[in-house]
C-alpha cells in the first residue's frame, strides 16, 4: 500500500461507528426532555469569541469536535422543536426524519438525475402530493429548500409561458411591454424577491387591498388588471395566499381561480403555510380550487413538520416546467442506458444542478405517518389556537388584534393603558422578556398600528396547556412592566 495516498475514510470504523451511536442518542434524549429545557437561550460571549477562530490546519480527535457541538452549538438553536415555540412559521422536525436526513447524507446521492433510485423516490413524493392537491397527471414537480425558492420555481415558469417573445434568448429586453404579477399587500416577502431576481421590478409587483379578514379584494384586482392593461401593460400572473404569514387568511382560491380563466391570467399559489389545509378534513374546504392553479408552492418544513430544508413546487403543465429550466449540454447529455439514463433528472425543473436527497426524509415521514395524520394534525394545531383565542378573549387585560381564523393569532396585552405608543412599546419590551425567560417563543408583527404578539402554531409538541402557560406569562410581564412604567416616556 502506498502510505502517502489519503483518505478521509476513519482509521478505525468501529470507533466512528459507536461516536455515531452515541450521537442518536444523544440526539434523541435532547427531543424527548426538550418540554423540561427553555425554548430559548441566547448563544454566551464565550461562544460567540469561540466561533472567531482561525481555520484550523491540523485535524483534532472526533471525540473534542463532538463534545464541541454538545457544549457550544446542541443548548443554543432557535428553539423551534420546543413545545412552547411559535414564532415566525417554523415546524419542529421529526425523529424519523431526522434519521433520514442521516441517511440521505451517508447515501449522499446526487439528485441532479440519473438513473439512480433517488430519482424515483423524489418522483414518489411528487406524485404522492399531485394526488393529494388534486394535480392532474402531466403535472411536475421539484423538492426545493423552502417556500422562498418554490415561489421563485412557479413564478419563473409562469413568465416563460406568457412571454410572447424568446425569453431565453432576449431576456426581458424582448418584451414590448412590462409584465405584471399580482398579489394581496399581504403577500409574502419571498415574492418581492422572486420579481427582483426574475427582473421584473418591483414596480410590476402589484400590490392589491385586502379586506377586513385580510383576504385579497377580487374587486380590486379586476380593476387594476384592467387598468394595466389599459395603460399597455402585460399583465400575466396571480399569486393567491393559501395562509398569508401575517394573520393566517386565506384568499379566495376559487374566486381566484375563475378570475385567471377569464383574464387568462396564470395562477400561482402560495402555499408554503396553507396548501396543507387540504389535508384535513375539517378545514380543506378553505382551499377548494387550490387543484385549478398552474403552480403551487409550498413548505414542508413549516406545516408537514420535515426538519429544515423542504419545500416543494408542482406545475401543472410538464412542458411548460421544462422548457423553463432545460438547458442542452454535452457533458449532461442523458442517454437510454447506463447511470445517465433515467426517466427523470430533476435538474431540468429548477436552478440546481447538484442536489441533496431531501425526498428521503419527506417519503419516510409520509410513509411513517400516513397522510390522514398530517390531517389530523394540521386540524389540531387550528384547534389549539382557537383555544388561545377564547383565553385572549377573555381576558380584560388582553386584545386580539386580528381575526385569527386559523393557526396564526396576533395580540397584544393592553392592561389599563390606552396610549398606543405607549402599548406598542410595552409590548415589545414584553415581547423582548418573554423570549429572555425561555418560557415562550411567539413573534411579532405590526398591524392596524398595533405592534403584536404573534403565534403561528405548526408545532407537532404543543398541547393546550402550553397556551395557559403563555397567557400567565404575558400577563405576569405586562403588568410587571406597566407597573414599573417602563415605557411611559
Ligand atoms: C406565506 C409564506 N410564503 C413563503 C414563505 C417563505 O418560505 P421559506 O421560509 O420556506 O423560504 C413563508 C415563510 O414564512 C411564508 O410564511
Amino acid at each position: 500500500m502506498n502510505t502517502t495516498e489519503e483518505t478521509l475514510d476513519p482509521s478505525n470504523w468501529n470507533e466512528m461507528g459507536e461516536l455515531g451511536i452515541q450521537m442518536v442518542t444523544d440526539m434523541m434524549y435532547n427531543l424527548s426532555t426538550v418540554r423540561d429545557r427553555k425554548v430559548w437561550q441566547a448563544p454566551t460571549e464565550d461562544v460567540k469569541k469561540y466561533f472567531r477562530q482561525h481555520v484550523p490546519e491540523e485535524g483534532d480527535s472526533i471525540e473534542n469536535i463532538y463534545a464541541d457541538f454538545k457544549s457550544k452549538i446542541l443548548p443554543y438553536p432557535t428553539g423551534n422543536i420546543h413545545p412552547r415555540f411559535w414564532g415566525w412559521v417554523m415546524g419542529n422536525g421529526s425523529p424519523l426524519a431526522m434519521l433520514a436526513d442521516m441517511l440521505s447524507s451517508g447515501v449522499n446521492l446526487n439528485q441532479g438525475g440519473g438513473n439512480q433510485v433517488g430519482s424515483l423516490v423524489e418522483a414518489q413524493v411528487i406524485e404522492w402530493f399531485k394526488e393529494l392537491f388534486g394535480f392532474p397527471a402531466e403535472a411536475s414537480g421539484l423538492i426545493v429548500s423552502g417556500g422562498s425558492m418554490a415561489n421563485l420555481i412557479g413564478l419563473t415558469v409562469a413568465r416563460f409561458a406568457h412571454a410572447d417573445f424568446d425569453l431565453r434568448k432576449e431576456g426581458l429586453y424582448g418584451s414590448q411591454k412590462r409584465m405584471t404579477v399580482y398579489a394581496s399587500k399581504e403577500v409574502h416577502n419571498c415574492v418581492n424577491k422572486s420579481a427582483d431576481l426574475l427582473g421584473l421590478g418591483s414596480d410590476s409587483l402589484r400590490f392589491i387591498d385586502v379586506n377586513e379578514n385580510y383576504e385579497i379584494d377580487l374587486e380590486k384586482l379586476r380593476q387594476q388588471i384592467g387598468e394595466d392593461r389599459k395603460a399597455g401593460m402585460k399583465p400575466f400572473c396571480v399569486v393567491g395566499n393559501a395562509v398569508t404569514v401575517n394573520t393566517g387568511a386565506c384568499d379566495d382560491i376559487n374566486a381566484l381561480a375563475d378570475l385567471c380563466e377569464e383574464e387568462k391570467l396564470w395562477f400561482h399559489i402560495d402555499g408554503a403555510i396553507g396548501a396543507v389545509l387540504q389535508l384535513s378534513e375539517k378545514y380543506k374546504h378553505l382551499v377548494k380550487g387550490m387543484e385549478r392553479a398552474d403552480s403551487i408552492a409550498f413548505d414542508l418544513h413549516k406545516w408537514m413538520y420535515i426538519p429544515y430544508e423542504a419545500g416543494c413546487c408542482l406545475v401543472r403543465k410538464k412542458d411548460q416546467h421544462y422548457k423553463a429550466f432545460s438547458l442542452q449540454a454535452a457533458y449532461l447529455q442523458h442517454e437510454k442506458r447506463g447511470l445517465s439514463a433515467g426517466e427523470t433528472w430533476f435538474s431540468d425543473y429548477g436552478i440546481e444542478l447538484s442536489r441533496g436527497f431531501k425526498a428521503l426524509k419527506i417519503w419516510m415521514s409520509l410513509k411513517e405517518h400516513g397522510c390522514k395524520k398530517f390531517g389530523r394534525m394540521v386540524t389540531q394545531n387550528i384547534e389549539q389556537v382557537q383555544y388561545l383565542k377564547s383565553l385572549v378573549e377573555s381576558h380584560a387585560d388582553l386584545e386580539l388584534t386580528d381575526p385569527a381564523p386559523l393557526n396564526i393569532l396576533c395580540f397584544r396585552y393592553t392592561g389599563g393603558i390606552k396610549d398606543n405608543e405607549i402599548l406598542n412599546r410595552l409590548n415589545k419590551e414584553l415581547l423582548l422578556q418573554l423570549h429572555e425567560s425561555g418560557v415562550a417563543v411567539p413573534s411579532y408583527t405590526t398591524l392596524n398600528g398595533k405592534y403584536s404578539l404573534r403565534v403561528a402554531n405548526t408545532n407537532h409538541r404543543t398541547v393546550k396547556k402550553d397556551f395557559n402557560i403563555l397567557i400567565d406569562k404575558v400577563l405576569e410581564l405586562g403588568r410587571e412592566i406597566e407597573k414599573a412604567d417602563l415605557v411611559s416616556q
